[in-house]
């Protein structure tokens, strides 16, 4: 499987219940690396711009209030097959469906209160990459 990167994102709920390096330690333990980190505060139009493939779905503006209610840690995590892999630890969108051991499971109390995002193909993976680090190359050496 090739190396690749994929966008990470450690949401406000978890961001504020201090569990950032639980998460970290999850990506790091199943072998991805971080190429790329910050801890930003969104402002509301980088939030819509961000989830603007669901501008037009019923949730869309609670997402964006929630994504702007606190600190997010972005990330870049590279490694085999990482956007899977990001996408396996993660667990399912809403939490009571999410399989046992996986963050979503383990941190998140609803489906739009879900701790973490990851991007779900390599093409959003590049879109998303671009978006929070624009200097960065999106795709892995
Ligand atoms: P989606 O891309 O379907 O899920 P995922 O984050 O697993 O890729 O949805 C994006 C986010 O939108 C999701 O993480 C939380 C929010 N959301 C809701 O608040 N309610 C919903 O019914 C759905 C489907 C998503």
């Amino acid at each position: 499987m090739a190396i690749e990167r994929t966008l990470s994102i450690i949401k406000p709920d978890a961001v504020a219940k201090n569990v950032i390096g639980q998460i970290v330690s999850r990506f790091e333990n199943a072998g991805l690396k971080i190429a790329a980190a910050k801890l930003v505060q969104l402002s509301r139009a980088e939030a819509e711009g961000f989830y603007a493939v669901h501008a037009a779905r019923p949730f869309f503006n609670d997402l964006v209030n929630f994504m702007i209610s606190g600190p997010v840690f972005v990330q870049v995590l590279e490694g085999e097959g990482a956007i899977l892999k990001n996408r396996e630890l993660m667990g399912a969108t809403d939490p009571k469906k999410a399989e046992a051991g996986t963050i979503r499971a383990d941190f998140a109390e609803s489906i739009d209160a879900n701790a973490v995002h990851g991007s779900d193909a390599p093409e959003t993976a590049a879109v998303e990459i671009a978006y929070f680090f624009p200097t960065l190359n999106v795709y892995a050496r």
